[in-house]
């Protein structure tokens, strides 16, 4: 994701209007993070730099090789993906405020049936892909560094996926106007 985003962000900045969609969860919040230490590391991006963020990712590691995830502040259960999706939010954060002209959030998608859960999820893919595709050409989305949680889009059936305008069209189309109302924002780093 990061040598993706970095190969990309040249090409972004010649983009009048830049944005970065991260793919993020719900079980990157904070709240999962047991030690506190940790958890202050990768809320306050104010000092966090990407350096710090990968040494805490390989502390991580190493903690979970020698079995100290519970010793050292780490969640247990679900532990890999927890993280991995506390250092998406963190990176998104970090990334917001180095590129201030980037529009750059990140989506919990909802949960989707996908060969992630073995197709358990309450969401057809059509579904869940609409999120990120929302926030990504949602014409007022301007603020990074946040997660968005889609509500289901009113008034879309799951089997109609939206249609999105053309550049040159003027406004968002109605689908897009109908989503708007349940498109909930959190504060990445208070979540
Ligand atoms: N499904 C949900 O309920 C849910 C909920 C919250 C968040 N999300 C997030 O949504 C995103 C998509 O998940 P999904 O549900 O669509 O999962 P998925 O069906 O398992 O698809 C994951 C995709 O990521 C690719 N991938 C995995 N590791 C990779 C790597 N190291 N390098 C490049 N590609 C890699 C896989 O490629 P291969 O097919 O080649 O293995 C696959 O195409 C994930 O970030 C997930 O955490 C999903």
């Amino acid at each position: 994701m990061k040598t993706v985003t970095e190969a990309l962000i040249p090409l972004l900045q010649s983009s009048q209007s830049p944005r970065i969609v991260n793919l993020s969860s719900l079980y990157g919040r904070l709240r999962y993070i047991p030690g506190d230490r940790i958890k202050e590391e990768m809320r306050n991006v104010d000092v966090l730099s990407e350096d710090r963020l990968n040494e805490l990712l390989q502390s991580f590691l190493n903690d979970f090789k020698e079995r100290k995830l519970e010793e050292n502040g780490w969640p247990t259960s679900i532990c890999a993906y927890k993280v991995s999706k506390v250092a998406v939010s963190a990176y998104t954060r970090i990334l917001a405020k180095k590129y201030p002209n980037i529009c750059i959030n990140c989506v919990h998608p909802g949960v989707v049936k996908t060969d992630m859960n073995c197709n358990t999820g309450e969401l057809p893919v059509e579904e869940g892909a609409q999120r990120p595709v929302l926030v990504a050409l949602f014409p007022d989305v301007a603020v990074g560094g946040r997660v968005a949680e889609v509500e289901p889009a009113d008034g879309i059936a799951s089997d109609s996926p939206p249609s999105f305008p053309a550049r040159e069209e003027k406004g968002p189309p109605l689908v897009l106007r109908a989503s708007l109302s349940s498109l909930a924002w959190r504060d990445s780093k208070e979540i």
